[in-house]
């Protein structure tokens, strides 16, 4: 299971890969609008922080296949390390995945919403193809069973894309994607720290303190 920080706020990012095991950062337009900074700057600041082996998702803003072409390729100029150009699924998208695939630019396939939008963008070549979960679920399909789906329909095709779940609402959605074969899953830091919180945890360390500290006071191991 790859886990992805869906976010373009530099503090978020370096707090979260100073504490989780994570594989990259996503991000698309709104993400970055949130920031109100250079668009250039601020993805080499990200690359910075997660070092070059780590993946980064960034998304082209053209509507037109040409165009989404040409911003890939400008994106896969400035920015180093392992970059995933994400276009969404539009039929103009999936002309420029189907294109871009004979250069050495990754795709992210985008914005999905139904299995054959994910099916037709992993034939045209793309790496990665990503399904809005909550989104899907906000239109009263179930977004788990689309992504159940879209793994079902990618392994039948013998095809080497992965899933990278997106868009949650909540840590039940995220454990059911894994469960169902997403590959990959992306959510911001909030949620991405959910992950971790359990009041069990949090009483039965309290509690080792306190067991601890009545017999051998606030001393700690030292080294
Ligand atoms: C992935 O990068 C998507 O853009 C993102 O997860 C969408 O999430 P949202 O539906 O919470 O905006």
């Amino acid at each position: 299971m790859l886990y992805l920080l869906d976010t373009a706020k530099i503090e978020e990012i370096e707090k979260a890969f100073d504490l989780y095991p994570l594989d990259g950062v996503t991000t698309n337009p709104s993400i970055i609008a949130k920031e109100n900074k250079d668009f250039i700057p601020l993805l080499k600041e990200i690359r910075n922080i997660i070092g070059e082996k780590k993946m980064l998702h960034v998304q082209v803003l053209a509507e037109k296949a040409e165009q989404m072409i040409k911003e890939a390729q400008y994106l896969n100029d400035k920015i180093s390390g392992d970059l995933f150009i994400k276009i969404p699924v539009t039929k103009e998208g999936i002309k420029a995945i189907k294109n871009l695939k004979t250069e050495k630019i990754k795709i992210t396939a985008t914005a999905i919403f139904t299995p054959q939008q994910a099916l037709m963008a992993a034939k045209a070549g793309a790496d990665f193809v990503a399904p809005y979960v909550n989104r899907i679920a906000n239109t009263n399909v179930s977004g788990i069973k689309v992504v159940r789906e879209i793994v079902q329909l990618i392994k039948e095709n013998n095809l080497k894309t992965n899933v990278l779940a997106a868009s949650f609402k909540n840590i039940q959605q995220i454990h059911e994607v894994t469960l169902n074969g997403a590959q990959a899953i992306t959510a911001g830091a909030e949620l991405t720290g959910k992950l971790l919180e359990h009041s069990g945890t949090k009483n039965s360390v309290e509690q080792f303190i306190k067991d601890w500290e009545a017999v051998y006071g606030k001393d700690i191991l030292t080294y």
